[in-house]
């Protein structure tokens, strides 16, 4: 089987990667894809958010499968214009994806299907929800409606910060990109502020059944021990030590397994990667967001964990065939360290030479990832925020993490950096 991948992150090279290794799998393809993905798959110039492009491109390759990596290309219904042409794709339609590009959505049907998260409301007035924020009574979270790229969300210490919060999701609303927040009148959710530590668990779906993958954990701020601004995710580690395997067992039971069938039952079955953000709080884990599609950098944590044929997995989803399925692992740590470009994430500086270690120089265990790179006249450069991400494996977490960063040591570009210390609060 051919199969077609769209995107062109350090998330799409390791899915890139792993179908790559099936021996079901003859040939993969990338749009547009990135310099690493090209060692693994023959790329084709179409961008992931041009949807009738990617259509022509099925079309013409005629894969047995197509995998939609980001999160635009689904909202923007991708995968129902895929299947319009007769195409089998991995990944939900529009209606399906709205979990993640609608917080209220998702909010509203956990409700539905008694899925634990944070208590909520929703204001269609900003004016009403800076009330409802400095009349809040501690901590709040505030969130914008709608795809937002990682900044539709502040976490506010107390009712004055809320209400300043409140206007600044108005203001960047009111210039949010394409098929993002700016779609009709923006809404504003205010959270209860949970505590706890976060996980993410990747469940795979055929529509009715779900199979967690290991979970995972982000390291979302961009400097050591959680300091400075959000980013997209500066590293990972899987799977999570202090997660025990019965709260493991309550993620699938309590969030996926219902949430899933929620969908199904309203008519808008979810097929791909239904991706659950949890805190896992004194109560038990609850859910701080849904996401309809593979996480990054977590996915470059668990799938070279995965010892399964991951073609197998996701054609099974695309077919139906999910049902007693199960996934086996590596007994095995991993650790993924990203290095991000020079000012990331507020002013990234790119086109920076890079230099790679010989890939036979890093070992077995050690893999790497591209994410924001280019070819330019032949030289590999740096083209976006998060540039590299660097995945080891070890027995423990703390030989993972060793074998990640001598492999990051041995990388180099101008303004490169990087945290020192992903997986270090996981190993205590
Ligand atoms: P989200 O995009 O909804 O996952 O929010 C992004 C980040 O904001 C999460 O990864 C959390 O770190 C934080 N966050 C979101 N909701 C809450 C909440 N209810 N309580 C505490 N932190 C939250
Ligand atoms: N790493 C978080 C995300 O992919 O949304």
């Amino acid at each position: 089987m051919d199969v077609l991948v769209i995107g062109s992150g350090g998330r799409e090279h390791a899915i890139c990667w792993a179908l790559a290794k099936s021996p079901r799998v003859r040939r993969v393809y990338a749009a547009p894809g990135n310099p690493g993905i090209a060692t693994v798959a023959q790329l084709a110039p179409v961008a992931a958010n041009d949807i009738q492009g990617i259509v022509d491109l099925a079309d013409q390759l005629r894969p047995g499968m197509v995998v939609v990596g980001p999160e635009a290309p689904l909202a923007m219904g991708a995968v129902d214009a895929l299947a319009a042409r007769g195409h089998a794709a991995f990944g939900p339609t529009r209606a399906a994806a709205r979990i993640e590009w609608s917080k209220a959505f998702a909010k509203e049907l956990m409700m539905r299907a008694g899925v634990p998260t944070a208590r909520y409301e929703v204001y269609e007035d900003p004016e009403e929800a800076q009330a409802a924020a400095s009349s809040w009574g501690g901590p709040v979270v505030v969130k914008l409606d709608g795809l937002a790229a990682g900044k539709g969300v502040i976490v506010a210490d107390s009712p004055a910060d809320g209400v300043e919060a409140v206007r600044e999701l108005a203001a960047y609303s009111a210039q949010a990109a394409p098929g993002g927040a700016a779609h009709g009148a923006p809404r504003f959710i205010l959270e209860e502020k949970l505590e706890g530590y976060e996980v993410s668990v990747f469940g795979i779906s055929d529509g009715r059944h779900v199979v967690p993958l290991v979970p995972a954990q982000d390291h979302k701020r961009a400097y050591d021990g959680d300091e400075g601004p959000n980013t997209g995710g500066m590293g990972a580690v899987a799977p999570v030590p202090r997660l025990s395997a019965e709260e493991f067992a309550t993620i699938a039971s309590t969030v996926l397994e219902p949430a899933i069938r929620q969908l199904a039952d309203e008519g808008i079955p979810f097929v791909g990667t239904l991706f659950a953000g949890l805190m896992i709080t004194a109560e038990g884990p609850k859910v701080l967001e849904f996401n309809c599609r593979f996480g990054d950098p977590e996915t470059q944590a668990v799938l070279p964990l995965m010892r399964a044929d991951f073609a197998e997995l996701v054609e099974a989803a695309c077919r139906g065939g999910l049902d007693g399925m199960t996934v086996e692992f590596e007994r095995k740590y991993s650790a993924c360290v990203v290095m991000a470009a020079s000012g990331y994430p507020e002013r990234v500086v790119t086109g920076q030479p890079i230099v790679l270690p010989d890939a036979a120089a890093l070992g077995d265990d050690t893999l790497l990832f591209h994410a924001g790179t280019a070819l330019r006249e032949g030289q590999l450069v740096t083209a976006g925020g998060r540039v590299l991400a660097v995945t080891a494996i070890g027995d423990d977490l703390e030989e993972a993490r060793g074998r990640a960063y001598s492999a990051v040591h041995r990388i180099q570009f101008d303004g490169a950096h990087f945290r020192t210390d992903i997986g270090r609060a996981a190993t205590g």
